[in-house]
């Protein structure tokens, strides 16, 4: 999903992003002779100026338009010898990189028009309940709201601080900016208590944590355990340095998404591996003890290492199992990612087609949604967008072809894990005392 092109390209995985980047040397040549005038153009566009629109070789080796987000001085280099921080204005921002003049193509630098960062930018508006969130949290008004879009837009904007983390036995490259306090950064990784979240900036800082840390799984009730798979419950009052951690952290994988949150309000299931060192986060979602709007889950991510094995799919049937137990409808919180909406609809397609498969007779969007927790407007988008819905007779009635539903069943993909109800021990929130 990463190329324009090719939705399932398997080398524009972000997972694959550091075996491309380590090591690799940039060994482009420029072939087309200069002439003068060029030559002489090319000294005085340079360094180029941040905004600068132009082409960029990209790792398929071919051009693609960029912006300059950043520009940085290469150290022992001329005066003129920058390196600069690019977003492909076609790509997902995850896969913004530094990159070296040569990658450059400066014939193309007055010629490339690209309004699409503009266009995001400026259409990341935030949700409904995003502006909530930052009102509560900032009761001045809307100067002060202003002032918390520009910084949010200002984060999105962002070259990335944190190149990669190192979380239990895996070292992982990071997607995006992360607002961790000031003194981490200035440093390229992190290092994680992969137990606590808590974070250091040296490998001996983590050694000495490892010894003195007693913590062998997520602080709070394990409410889950199937085989070696535990979801742990987290109260992000009770555990809030826990639960700050984890938003440092899940926000180096989540680009729309804003840390103005109060951890105090939100519950964290968290989804771990378990073996005889502990229990190993894979990945967790986070969900508010009280929803107006309905959510029933915040944010969403699987670590990179674990991602494109199921657990995404555990994870977002886990949150609607949770729904079912409080007799309510639930829906995420938007906006979602690229990723994040692949994942729902292959949820919402497989589970609603599932029963649409084995019912006989009528079945109503309202039924659906009481079966499945599903909420009736993420029921009805997703019939739609697999055209299953007709207008006949003046109604929207679902028109479910046995042959139809087969085919976008198995467009949907697998299954995945599977949650066993019976093993999940859980009453819903209530606020004590
Ligand atoms: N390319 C193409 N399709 C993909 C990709 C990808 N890189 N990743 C997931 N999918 C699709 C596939 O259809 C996949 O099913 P398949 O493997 O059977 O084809 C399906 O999504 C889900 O796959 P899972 O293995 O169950 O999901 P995973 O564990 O990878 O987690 C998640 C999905 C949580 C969205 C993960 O990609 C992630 O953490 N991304 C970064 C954070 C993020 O974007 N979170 C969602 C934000 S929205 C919100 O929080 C409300
Ligand atoms: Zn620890």
């Amino acid at each position: 999903i990463d190329t324009p092109n090719n939705a399932d390209n398997d080398s524009a995985h972000p997972a694959d992003n550091h075996r491309h980047l380590a090591g690799e040397s940039t060994d482009f040549v420029v072939t087309q002779p200069e002439n003068e005038s060029y030559r002489k153009r090319k000294s005085s566009m340079l360094p180029l100026e941040v905004g600068t629109r132009v082409l960029c070789r990209w790792r398929d080796s071919k051009h693609h338009p960029v912006k300059v987000i950043e520009r940085r001085r290469v150290p022992s280099g001329g005066p003129n010898d920058y390196e600069y921080y690019v977003h492909y204005t076609e790509f997902n921002r995850r896969l913004d990189e530094w990159v070296k003049l040569e990658q450059l193509d400066l014939k193309s630098v007055e010629t490339v028009v690209d309004e699409k960062v503009e266009d995001k930018v400026t259409s990341l508006k935030m949700t409904r309940h995003q502006k909530r969130k930052i009102d509560e949290t900032h009761v001045e008004g809307h100067e002060e709201l202003d002032a918390a879009s520009l910084r949010e837009h200002e984060e999105f904007t962002k070259v990335k601080n944190i190149a990669t983390i190192e979380l239990g036995r895996y070292e992982i490259e990071t997607w995006y900016f992360s607002p961790f306090p000031p003194e981490y950064n200035d440093s390229l990784k992190l290092y994680f208590c992969e137990f606590c979240l808590n974070f250091m900036k040296r490998p001996e800082q983590l050694q000495r944590h490892m010894k003195k840390c007693d913590l062998k799984h997520p602080p709070g009730d394990e409410i889950y355990r199937s085989g070696t798979l535990s979801m742990f419950e987290v109260d992000g009052k009770k555990n809030k340095v826990y639960g700050q951690n984890l938003c440092y952290l899940a926000k180096l994988f989540l680009d729309h998404k804003t840390l103005y949150y109060d951890v105090d309000l939100f519950l964290f299931y968290v989804l771990c591996e378990c073996d005889d060192r502990g229990c190993h986060m894979v990945g967790y979602f986070s969900k508010e003890k009280h929803s107006e709007e309905s959510y029933n889950l915040a944010c969403i991510l699987t670590l990179p290492p674990y991602q494109r094995k199921g657990y995404g799919k555990f994870l977002i049937a886990f949150s609607y199992e949770l729904s079912k137990k409080e007799g309510k409808v639930g829906t995420p919180e938007r906006p979602l990612s690229d990723l994040g909406l692949l994942s729902y609809r292959g949820y919402w397609t497989r589970v609603l087609l599932d029963i649409l498969k084995k019912h006989k007779g009528n079945i109503s969007i309202k039924e659906l949604s009481d079966m499945t927790a599903i909420k009736a407007e993420d029921i009805l988008t997703t019939l739609q967008s697999l055209e299953l819905i007709q207008y006949r007779k003046g109604q929207h009635v679902i028109c479910a072809d046995p042959k139809v539903l087969d085919r976008h069943l198995k467009a949907a993909g697998r299954g995945g894990l599977e949650v066993d109800v019976s093993k999940l021990i859980w009453t819903p929130y209530k606020e004590q005392g």
